[in-house]
């Protein structure tokens, strides 16, 4: 077990790589405890939890709401769970965001941790502190950061994994590569298809070093007023094409990196063997690089992104393979590269 810690943090958080979820239980302390879970994760799984009662959500995007929020409070409040209970959150990136969230108000607060079952919340999702839900349509709009007391990463529950969310896992590991780690970036390079069918070397390595990567920016700024933005590589545009088409997070995320390296060649800062780098690997992943959008929804999407400042927003570039950087940048001027994710720039 690789064992990796966020320090300098409001609190401390252990992140345990390669650990067996049947093991979990000897990360809690005695006394009570709740799982939250999802339905599907509570089916192929529920039978490795450690002993204690389990609530379990829905499924999808659209449920990571205060509704489910308030559902879960009741629940509690019906199992007269107080403060000295522990709760854990095992599951991919919804289940970690509202546990998260429900862990840290129910009550004001109670102590909690998460074992991360979907590729995406192993390196990236239940790592870091950041909790919520989304409201309204804007996307993850209510929340607190505060970190887990642990994260436990259990490559075997991987395998059932469908091919898609292997593939939105691996969106997030060539971000942190490309913002982080030319070397990490090199791996994927020579083992893209094993990762792909999550080979288990190739798969502990990409974990081990998305976790450290998004640790040590989490170490140095947790509450995001400066460097742990370059964790939004590709999201600015990322996001917008998640709204406004059918992609996942995953798939827009790559359309997303592949226009800021665009944006990052037009600027003078990236060369084209760099961009050109980024996009063959993400199409060895299976991931797209070009999505079909509606300029102007996207256009409008970016307008009404809650990260924007004015008619500036922070938009993460890249120098090279393993640099990032983040600039002020006009709006008016992310709309010309909006049209070459569209194929016409
Ligand atoms: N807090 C953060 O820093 C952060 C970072 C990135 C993403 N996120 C959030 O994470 C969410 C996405 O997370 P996700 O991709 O894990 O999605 P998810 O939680 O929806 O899981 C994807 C699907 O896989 C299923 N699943 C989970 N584990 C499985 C397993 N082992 N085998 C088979 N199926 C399994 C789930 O039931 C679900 O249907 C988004 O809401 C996003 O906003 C948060």
């Amino acid at each position: 077990v690789i064992r990796i810690d966020i320090k300098d943090t409001t609190k401390p958080s252990v992140i345990h790589i390669g650990e067996r979820l049947e093991n979990l239980s000897g990360y809690l302390p005695a006394g009570r405890r709740v799982m939250i879970t999802d339905t599907n994760v509570l089916r192929l799984y529920g039978d490795r939890f450690p002993s204690g009662e389990v609530i379990a959500i829905g499924t999808g995007e659209p449920i990571k709401t205060l509704e489910t929020v308030q559902e879960i409070f009741q629940r509690l409040i019906d199992l007269e769970v107080d403060r000295s209970a522990f709760i854990v959150g095992i599951g991919g990136g919804i289940v970690s965001d509202v546990t998260g969230f429900v862990a840290s108000t129910y009550q004001r607060g109670l102590r909690f941790g998460f074992a991360a079952t979907t590729l995406l919340a192993q390196v990236d999702a239940s790592v870091g502190g950041k909790n919520g839900v989304n409201f309204n349509g804007y996307k993850n709009m209510v929340g607190v950061f505060n970190q887990p007391e642990f994260v436990l990463c259990d490559p075997a529950t991987l395998t059932t994994l469908p091919a898609r969310e292997v593939r939105c896992g691996m969106a997030e590991i060539v971000k942190h590569a490309a913002i982080a780690s030319a070397d990490l970036f090199d791996f994927l390079e020579t083992r893209a298809e094993e990762a792909l069918a999550l080979e288990p070397a190739v798969v502990q390595r990409l974990v081990a070093e998305s976790v450290e990567i998004k640790a040590a920016v989490v170490s140095r700024d947790e509450r995001e007023t400066g460097e742990r933005r370059k964790l939004n590589f590709g999201h600015t545009f990322g996001h917008a094409i998640e709204k406004t088409t059918g992609v996942n997070h995953g798939e827009a995320v790559s359309a997303g990196m592949v226009a800021a390296a665009r944006l990052s060649v037009q600027r003078g800062r990236l060369d084209t063997e760099g961009e050109n780098r980024i996009e063959r690997l993400l199409r060895r992943l299976d991931l797209p690089v070009r999505v079909a959008i509606d300029e102007k929804a996207v256009i409008d999407a970016l307008h009404r992104d809650k990260k924007r400042e004015s008619a500036n927003v922070h938009f993460v570039m890249l120098d090279a393979i393993g640099k990032a950087v983040v600039e002020n940048i006009a709006l008016d001027e992310l709309q010309q590269v909006a049209r070459h994710l569209m194929g016409q720039g």
